[in-house]
């Protein structure tokens, strides 16, 4: 049976042009997305933009546009940006869609009828930026004896009538939870925080606003708009038509895989939960933060003029470079660095070299010596064994690692096999074997041309678009990408197209060590 795959994004807030950081976790989330698909599941992939709140109010009014105005704008920028990141979405959500409106109301009346949202006053501390409520207890001492929130966001004093939601009631079966369900959430920096933040205890959370208008109305009391938290988390439901049980797209709840950041990470770990325990829903399988970037060693903002823009660097380096360096550079999971230098370095060294001259090396040969058609398997050495059964297991070494997040030490699994390939390659110098013996020089190039076959076709979700020309290139068709169609081999005497090369070089950062 076909197993059905939720994966989502974190909805974008739209205050702001869309940056590096909001590709990462996309492009994350998209990884995940097209191996399920490559692996068989029919999968639902959800990203989008959160429209509401006071933030987005307040930058539209200094954009002198009307929120609605503000937001259709930079929302557009924001698929815009997903689409140049080949973001295969399924769908996107927009929290001032009719659509999201209405479900997210639905969702309020039934953690209502459960009894635990009740009318009160708020009276707090607040930090816009963060769009956070916080405690006394948990601001630091900024400069000049101001107040701050733990993430160094101004706080203001607040004020107002404000519905609750009984969080605190919810302290044992969130534990309970995170006890029985190790993998509710991950990785396990982020959960050892989370619990030992739940284990201090919770208090109520205020989950409306009346100050001001950019939200959705609170059901039966249109002074209060929702607070934007509970309007955003339900999009990840709204999305998939609830409250109509008979849309086809409830089939995918509950969600596989939430993918955030670390700084949301509490958000979607203590209060998501929290509200489907009160609404009687079943919860999302798994949570997993991703850490942060930072941009030649310092925080990106706007007041240093840092803030990377992913479509610059796809302009100049291709979209794949940029993906595959995202993932690369760091375990997936931790917080990583942007520096030319280094991004540079990794696609000299790990895509032109290691991929990409394999790949050329191998179909130069073959066009130059085989009358560029794929050679016939011959009589396996131990050595052509070996390599292959090794390339075999890529496959599912990688869905185990994939289902873990470990998005990293897939790739670098990968790369033990190219490397494995150099070494064959070097080993058996085909080229050499032309004059000796080119029967065997054709059976060489053939157990390349497969395992090629296999590092291309598991790379696709990294790299789709340069994983696409590698694999027209060793001569396989587009039904043939599949991880159920490795099963089956290519004839011998398959034409090939002339091979180009892939990944290009380039030589500024080589400049750069040797000064
Ligand atoms: N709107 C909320 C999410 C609601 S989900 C129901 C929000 N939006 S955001 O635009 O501020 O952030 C979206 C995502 O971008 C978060 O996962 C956040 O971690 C990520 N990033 C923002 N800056 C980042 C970096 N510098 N590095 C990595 N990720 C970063 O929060």
């Amino acid at each position: 049976m076909t197993r059905r795959f939720y994966v989502t994004t974190p909805i974008y807030y739209v205050n702001g042009a869309p940056h590096i950081g909001h590709a990462y976790t996309s492009v994350a989330a998209d990884i995940v997305a097209r191996f399920r698909r490559l692996a068989g599941d029919q999968v639902h992939f959800l990203t989008g933009t959160d429209e509401h709140g006071q933030k987005v109010e307040q930058a539209a009014t200094a954009a002198g546009e009307t929120p609605q105005a503000f937001t259709d704008r930079i929302s557009a920028d924001f698929r815009a940006m997903a689409d140049t990141m080949q973001i295969s979405y399924d769908d996107f959500i927009r929290t001032t869609e009719p659509r999201h409106v209405s479900g997210a109301q639905a969702l309020w009346e039934k953690v209502a009828a459960s009894g635990d949202i009740y009318l009160g006053a708020y009276e707090g501390w607040y930090a816009l930026r963060d769009e956070a409520f916080y405690g006394e207890d948990e601001l630091i001492d900024g400069p000049n004896g101001q107040k701050l929130a733990p993430t160094g966001a101004p706080v203001e004093w607040v004020r107002e009538p404000s519905y609750f939601f009984r969080l605190s009631a919810y302290q044992d079966r969130l534990l309970e939870l995170y006890e029985k369900r190790p993998e509710f959430m991950g990785p396990s920096g982020s959960r050892n925080e989370i619990m030992s933040f739940v284990r201090q205890g919770l208090r109520d959370l205020s989950i409306s606003r009346t100050s001001f208008r950019w939200g959705v109305p609170v059901p039966n009391d249109p002074e209060h708009v929702m607070y934007v938290w509970f309007d955003a988390l339900s999009n990840y439901l709204t999305a998939l038509g609830y409250p109509d049980t008979n849309n086809p797209l409830m089939a995918f709840w509950p969600a596989d895989l939430h993918l955030v950041g670390k700084d949301i990470a509490r958000f979607h770990t203590v209060f998501w939960p929290a509200f489907l325990m009160a609404a009687g829903i079943e919860l999302p399988s798994r949570i997993f933060a991703n850490g942060w970037w930072t941009v030649e060693g310092e925080k990106m903002s706007k007041s240093l003029g840092n803030v990377i823009d992913p479509r610059d660097l796809v302009s100049e380096f291709g979209v794949d470079a940029v993906r595959f360096f995202l993932i690369r550079e760091v375990p997936f999971g931790g917080d990583s660095d942007l520096s030319r230098r280094s991004f540079i370095h990794r696609l000299n060294t790990e895509l032109a070299n290691d991929l990409g001259n394999l790949a050329q090396r191998t179909l130069s040969l073959i066009a130059r010596n085989c009358n560029g058609a794929l050679p016939e398997a011959g009589a396996r050495t131990e050595a052509d064994t070996h390599l292959l059964a090794q390339a075999e297991l890529l496959p599912s070494l990688m869905e185990e690692q994939v289902g873990r997040c470990a998005l990293t030490d897939a790739l670098e699994e990968t790369w033990k096999i190219i490397r494995a390939c150099n070494a064959y390659i070097d080993h058996q110098a085909p080229w050499a074997l032309k004059k000796t013996d080119p029967e065997r020089m054709g059976h060489v190039l053939r157990v390349l041309a497969d395992a090629l076959r296999i590092i291309a076709t598991v790379l696709q979700p990294w790299m789709p678009e340069s994983m696409d020309r590698m694999l027209t290139q060793l001569g396989v068709s587009e039904s043939e990408r599949s991880f159920a169609a490795l099963g089956v081999a290519l004839p011998a005497g398959r034409e090939l197209p002339a091979p180009k090369g892939i990944f290009p070089r380039y030589t500024e950062a080589e400049d750069e060590k040797g000064q």
